[in-house]
């Protein structure tokens, strides 16, 4: 009886020490919307139906770019934290104005230009998440 009631104490306690991971965030909920839109971008070949995932990407970015990153968020106070958080924010800008491209290029049925900003995508990314995500613990 007296283990039971430990073994819950335990878990009950794990509950407050767990820390709340990146996925929780409201960054990281708007990048997964991102991720399966650009995933369904880079096979979709019907103009509409590419645009459509164009413009959810843009509308999922527009409200990431109002946050703040965890890594930025626990920095100290000062110059350099001001710049990270301008520099995050100059970043998701162009994705946003790249995205806004990829719509208007599967408006105008150019799937090569699609190509092209697929290939301009993925190095957003890696460059977004080399600067801005923490590595995973
Ligand atoms: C095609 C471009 C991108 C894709 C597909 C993408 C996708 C993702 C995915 C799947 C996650 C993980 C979400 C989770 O934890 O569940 C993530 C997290 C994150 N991404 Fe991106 N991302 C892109 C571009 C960027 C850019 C340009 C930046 C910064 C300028 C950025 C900053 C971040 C940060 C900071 C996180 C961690 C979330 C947090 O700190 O709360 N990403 N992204």
């Amino acid at each position: 009886m007296k283990s039971k009631f430990f073994i819950a104490a335990c878990a009950a306690s794990m509950l407050f020490v767990i820390p709340a991971s990146a996925d929780d965030t409201p960054l990281a909920k708007q990048m997964e919307i991102m991720n399966d839109a650009y995933k369904a971008m880079r096979k979709e070949e019907d103009p509409a139906k590419g645009a459509a995932f164009a413009k959810e990407a843009q509308d999922a970015m527009v409200k990431a770019i109002v946050e703040v990153p965890e890594l930025v968020k626990a920095m100290p106070e000062g110059p350099d934290k001001s710049k990270a958080s301008a520099e995050y924010r100059k970043m998701m800008g162009t994705l946003i104005s790249t995205l806004a491209d990829m719509e208007l290029a599967f408006l105008n049925k150019d799937l090569a230009k699609v190509k092209t900003i697929v290939d301009q995508m993925k190095e957003a990314k890696k460059q977004g998440h080399d600067k801005f995500m923490k590595e995973e613990e």
